[in-house]
């Protein structure tokens, strides 16, 4: 499988690369690559506005692309596929236009200790905007929910909105048995799936959820495309958070009657190749089998994790008993920073620092960890690499 990404091939600072920093985003596959040229060179025009040739054809594959995704996630139907920039704009949307049909003074939005910030600071602005408030559930030691108390934190909540798994620490949250509590109390649900879509299936009837968000780059398609998955029935009743062209059925001074949805949340040219390039990811996913590479990267995390255990001086931050791809860990006396910058002197591409989730890194008081996350294409080989980098780094700070 290698072979299939070609940037692997490569050395950094004379060292094979090791790359795992997928959480912050995959490589892409020759399948995505060749699609999104292939596109460019031969099928591209602008889409839903020409009756020439070429764009009717490229409307025709944009447009199957969103019932490929709507059968990627079991949507009962394409029309509940909005595409957006990203997991972020996908969440700001639904802040935004959600927000300002269901949020009253005083009603409060339920998040988790464990939201990536993309997750929390849409929300603050809607709170701002609309009076309400925000509650956010704990966590415990081991970075699991808390849902000891779980419906306690329910009281005059209207919307819930959580992550599948956590970028920083790698968790799966348990969320379908808590979509259903919060939906029997009338509250609209939102998954974060940004980080378990390359993962893990993200069924949305499976789920219960209302809607659900995730970006392309996080599964081996292009940066610049984001899926919103919402209810038909729940979309069709909310403004529209953009305007422009593309999402109006009528237009004129006095008055526009929108396009009905997903066209409604679709102003402006689309990021019509990048459609495509998340297509081509989808397949390459489907064939290679999601349920096969998630093993494989289940069996690499739990290798990774042991040998990393067995240093000395080193803390695994987040133990829960449910992880998918993500080790994130400390170095007794090192800056995370330090860290990083010495194991990239090594070829090993990690993250290090907050993770854009300032909160989780506030509940076990550190200032950041270092993030090792995996991909379909990692192997053992890999591991050792990582390993051998972390002692070095060490020794050389000791
Ligand atoms: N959200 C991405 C990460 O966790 C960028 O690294």
């Amino acid at each position: 499988m290698r072979h299939e990404f070609p940037i692997l091939a490569q050395t950094i600072h004379g060292q094979p690369l090791t790359y795992l920093d997928n959480a912050a985003s995959t490589q892409k596959p020759l399948a995505v690559i060749d699609a999104m040229d292939h596109c460019y060179r031969h099928e591209y025009s602008n889409i839903h506005r020409g009756v020439h040739t070429l764009s009717q054809r490229l409307s025709a594959r944009y447009d199957a692309v969103r019932e490929k995704t709507a059968r990627f996630l079991n949507a009962a139907r394409p029309e509940e596929i909005v595409f957006t920039k990203s997991t972020t704009e996908g969440l700001n949307l639904l802040a935004s236009s959600l927000g300002e049909l269901v949020l009253r003074p005083g009603d409060k939005i339920l998040l988790t200790t464990l939201e990536h910030h993309a997750n929390i600071v849409p929300w603050q602005r809607a709170c701002q905007r609309f009076g309400a408030e925000l509650v956010v559930l704990p966590i415990n030691d081991a970075g699991e929910l808390d849902t000891t108390h779980f419906s306690d934190y329910l009281d005059g909540v209207k919307i819930f909105s959580a992550a599948l798994v956590s970028n920083a620490l790698g968790t799966i949250n348990d969320l379908a048995p808590l979509i259903a509590e919060a939906k029997a109390r009338g509250i609209h649900t939102i998954v974060d799936a940004a980080q378990a879509v390359a993962h893990l299936p993200c069924d949305v009837q499976a789920l219960g959820c209302d809607f659900l968000v995730f970006s392309a780059h996080k599964i081996y398609g292009p940066t610049g495309i984001g899926v919103l998955y919402g209810r038909h029935d729940l979309l069709d009743a909310m403004p529209p958070y953009q305007t422009g062209g593309d999402m109006i059925l009528s237009v004129s001074f006095e008055r526009t009657h929108y396009a009905a949805v997903p066209q409604k949340f679709e102003a402006g040219t689309p990021p019509i190749v990048e459609v495509i390039g998340l297509g081509a990811a989808l397949d390459w996913v489907t064939d290679k089998g999601l349920a096969d590479l998630a093993a494989h990267e289940e069996t690499l995390r739990q290798a990774a994790e042991q040998a990393l255990t067995a240093l000395p001086c080193l803390r695994i931050i987040g133990t829960a008993r449910h992880k998918a791809a993500v080790i994130s860990f400390t170095l007794d006396g090192i800056h995370p920073h330090d860290a990083g910058t010495v194991l990239d002197q090594h070829g090993v591409a990690v993250r290090a620092g907050q993770h854009c989730a300032e909160p989780v890194m506030r509940r076990f008081g550190i200032p950041a960890t270092i993030r090792a996350s995996f991909a379909a294409y990692n192997n053992h080989d890999d591991i050792g690499r990582l390993v051998a980098a972390v002692q070095a780094t060490q020794q050389l700070f000791q």
